[in-house]
């Protein structure tokens, strides 16, 4: 039988590009987004028995019910994200509870729920993001939340031994909807980058894999940035 992937935040971007790749290589796959009809439509389009599944993890009290359909895990992926711009001197107490709620609660509540169903050889992949190392105007939370993947995988891997948790931690990956339409920005990060491009959506899929298949990498932060983060 085949080895079931979930990804949370499929629907577009980083996660749809690994939930592709997970489903080409065999693996059963479900896909999340907020709207269940949108992840049905992009499991569609995917094909190869992906399914869609709706999950809010703004709302953490209902994300045991949408797994329910969830049988034993090899892999999980939390990718999802839903951005924030809030400031120390504009700051929006609602914004900044939706995206810690959002990567906080509902990335571990969402490990909480399948936990009884991980496989002995499971592995999780958490999305954390550079704005951890490089803060910029308006990053406040997201810099904080995605400061705490990296702290929350550490007690994750202890207390989910032997299933392996890791982290993954883009750039600027030019190629995601995020950054379409943006290429002064672009540029600007591509004149910073030692590799002479920026990481893209390929690198990371592969980077993730690497983490999810390696039996001995555990309790790890990967930055995937082409150097970036050296200038
Ligand atoms: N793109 C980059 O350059 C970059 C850089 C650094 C870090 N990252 C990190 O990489 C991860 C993926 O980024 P991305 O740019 O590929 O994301 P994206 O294209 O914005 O996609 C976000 C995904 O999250 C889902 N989502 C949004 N709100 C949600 C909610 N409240 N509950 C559950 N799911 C929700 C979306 O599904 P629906 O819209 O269908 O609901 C979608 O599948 C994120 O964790 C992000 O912080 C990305």
């Amino acid at each position: 039988m085949a080895d079931t992937a979930v990804i949370v935040g499929g629907t577009q971007g980083l996660g749809k590009e690994l939930a592709e790749r997970m489903a080409a290589r065999g693996q059963s796959v479900f896909l999340s987004g907020r709207d269940q009809a949108r992840a049905d439509a992009v499991a569609a389009g995917i094909g190869k028995g992906a399914r869609g599944l709706a999950i809010d993890l703004t709302k953490p009290h209902d994300i045991a019910a949408s797994l329910a359909p969830v049988g034993t895990v090899k892999h999980l992926v939390i990718a999802a994200i839903e951005r924030d711009s809030n400031t120390a001197r504009d700051y929006s107490i609602d914004r900044a509870i939706k995206l810690a709620t959002l990567k906080l609660v509902g990335y571990t509540e969402v490990i909480h729920a399948l936990a009884g169903r991980l496989a002995p050889d499971a592995s999780i992949v958490l999305f954390g993001g550079l704005a951890k190392e490089r803060p910029y105007p308006g990053s406040t939370t997201v810099t904080t939340v995605n400061g705490a993947v990296s702290t929350m995988i550490r007690t994750l891997a202890v207390e989910l031994a032997p299933v392996r948790v890791n982290a993954i931690h883009p750039g600027i990956i030019g190629d995601t909807p995020e950054w379409s339409g943006k290429p002064e920005a672009l540029e600007r990060a591509i004149a910073r980058t030692p590799i002479r491009r920026l990481a893209t959506m390929k690198d990371v899929a592969e980077a993730t894999l690497f983490l999810l298949d390696n039996q001995a990498v555990n309790g790890v932060n990967l930055n995937i940035d082409g150097g970036w983060l050296l200038t």
